[in-house]
């Protein structure tokens, strides 16, 4: 069954505290699970960098959802490709909110630090999967 990995950053459209960040993550487990859909979130001064990996036909139904989602806006997908396997099996959605400490990692900067400013291409691509995997370790 081939699988589908699409990453992608948008900008809040408020600076969102835990609850507003609690309920888009219940929202995507409660959708992602019965559908198979695992992947990470990352959120940051107002920015988001998701990855959603899955049956090409979920991971599009989980997308147009995330589309139409008034909390955010300025949705560019980085990169949609096919894939062998999962790279982010572990949640139906993984979250992490970054701190101070986080701003010191490897290619934070571009994506985070002055609202996604400098990340305008699918050139980021593979710095962006780099990132989302680098918290992945760390959020085990
Ligand atoms: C940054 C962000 C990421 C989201 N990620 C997902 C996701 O992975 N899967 C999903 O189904 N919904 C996701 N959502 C939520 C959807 O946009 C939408 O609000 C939700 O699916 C609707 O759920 P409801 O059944 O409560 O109406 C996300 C929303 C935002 C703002």
């Amino acid at each position: 069954m081939p699988l589908t990995q699409l990453i992608y950053i948008s900008t809040a459209t408020a600076d969102l505290e835990e609850g507003p960040l609690e309920a888009i993550l219940e929202a995507s487990v409660r959708h992602n699970r019965p559908q198979n859909v695992t992947g990470m979130l990352l959120y940051a001064d107002g920015c988001f960098m998701q990855v959603l990996e899955g049956e090409p036909e979920a991971v599009e139904e989980a997308m147009a959802r995330i589309r139409k989602d008034g909390r955010h806006r300025d949705i560019l997908v980085l990169q949609s490709r096919a894939i062998d396997e999962r790279s982010f099996s572990d949640w139906a959605m993984g979250f992490r909110r970054l701190n101070a400490q986080d701003k010191a990692t490897p290619n934070y900067v571009p994506f985070f630090a002055y609202g996604h400013s400098a990340a305008k291409s699918a050139d980021e691509a593979d710095l962006a999967r780099s990132l989302l995997r680098q918290f992945a370790e760390t959020n085990r």
